[in-house]
């Protein structure tokens, strides 16, 4: 057999994109320049969002997100445990805390049903997060925090691309944090966007990454001394992009219905490949939705062997991963008092899961190849 390696998530990069980002490089702008614009502008024609605020990571776009959505300290953020740690760790950055609503046992989203019980009156924001590239329940979570006068912010770090009930992400919540980091649908290498149609959002959005500093006259609350001038009226950071990635970016977007056509064609060859493999479990397909396919995840029935599983793919050359740990089992969020046994339903999906191998250039042959694998696997360990 090959001992070729396949990594569970790679970047897609051709000539159109080298071309883009050194043509920036012997322009006159490295840093926020045209293609900033351009980039924002490309991110809102393709999702239909009314504004984009290009930031330098896709931490950086929760946090920015957050911070314009009002959040602060003493409020509380219902989330999901089954996410990067950046999720959580931004609310705490605002001096915010962190209650974890548990999830579906087939597709991993947050439940909505969980959601409701644990508004407090301290609650602010609903962050779902789009889960391997899945849009979580977005009508039935707008309604639980239209009723509770809420904002919902997307962790859509995984799934722009994908639709829901003919709808992009990036318009489904009030606003969408997304992340283009190299396995990400498109990339900047690092980098990432707040998505919103809320004005509010977007303004303080934008000048929380560039250190809460104001060019607009409009709101300039002293005398306007001459056009050097500029004022600072909240703490931000220097989350900026560069027009070097956001170059990248510019030419990855024209691409992303492609990249997303190709992940869904090789999930597709995947269900039909494991689909009957004793044992194992193929992602579930929610009704309405078109996945991103940013991860496929597969899950073990018998969850004391998935360890023996994920070895024996690794020394098969697979790059398996595990998405995610339970964002409290970090022994950070145990030193805050969360205990395991909060989110029980994630926490088994936690112990099951394995990803394979999904990114726009693995081709047929590759699939079946790393498919033959997982067979070996099971049959050796499951
Ligand atoms: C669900 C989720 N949220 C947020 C992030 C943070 O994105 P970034 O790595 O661009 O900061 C990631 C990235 O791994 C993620 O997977």
């Amino acid at each position: 057999m090959s001992k070729r390696h396949y990594p569970y998530g790679r970047q897609t990069i051709d000539q159109s994109d080298i071309d883009h980002v050194v043509r920036v490089l012997r322009s006159d702008y490295l840093t926020t320049g045209p293609a900033i614009e351009t980039f924002e502008e490309d991110l809102c024609a393709y999702t239909g969002a009314g504004h984009a605020v290009a930031v330098s990571s896709g931490t950086a776009a929760l946090h920015a997100a957050y911070h314009g959505a009002g959040l602060g300290p003493g409020d509380e953020v219902i989330t999901s445990p089954l996410t990067f740690t950046s999720t959580a760790n931004a609310a705490l950055f605002l001096g915010a805390t962190v209650r974890f609503v548990d999830v579906d046992a087939q597709t991993g989203l947050i439940d909505p049903a969980g959601i409701e019980s644990a508004i407090t009156k301290r609650t602010r924001l609903i962050v779902p997060v789009d889960y391997a590239g899945i849009p979580a329940d977005y009508d039935r979570i707008n309604a639980i925090a239209k009723q509770h006068g809420l904002a919902v912010i997307a962790d859509g770090a995984h799934s722009l691309g994908a639709s829901y009930h003919g709808r992009h992400v990036g318009v489904l919540a009030d606003a969408t944090a997304t992340s283009f980091h190299p396995v990400k649908p498109i990339t900047t290498a690092e980098g990432g966007a707040v998505l919103t149609n809320d004005n509010k959002i977007h303004q303080r959005a934008a000048a929380f990454r560039t250190h809460g500093i104001t060019r607009d006259a409009k709101q300039f609350t002293k005398q306007n001394t001459g056009p050097w001038f500029y004022e600072m009226h909240e703490l931000g950071y220097n989350y900026r992009l560069s027009d070097l990635h956001a170059a990248l970016g510019i030419s990855q977007i024209r691409k992303i219905d492609q990249f997303i056509a190709r992940r869904r064609a090789i999930a597709g060859l995947y269900d039909q490949m494991l689909g009957g493999i004793d044992g194992l479990t193929v992602p579930a397909r929610v009704e309405g939705v078109e996945s991103g396919w940013h991860l496929y995840v597969i899950r073990v029935a018998n969850a004391t062997r998935r360890g023996a599983f994920f070895e024996k793919l690794k020394s098969l050359h697979v790059g398996v991963q595990v998405h995610y740990i339970p964002v409290y089992y970090h022994p950070y969020y145990q030193g805050l008092g969360y205990r395991k046994g909060l989110c029980p339903v994630a926490e088994d999906f936690y112990d099951r899961c394995v990803s394979l191998p999904i990114y726009p250039s693995l081709t047929d042959d590759d699939v079946a190849c790393i498919a033959d694998r997982v067979r070996q696997a099971a049959g050796a360990s499951l």
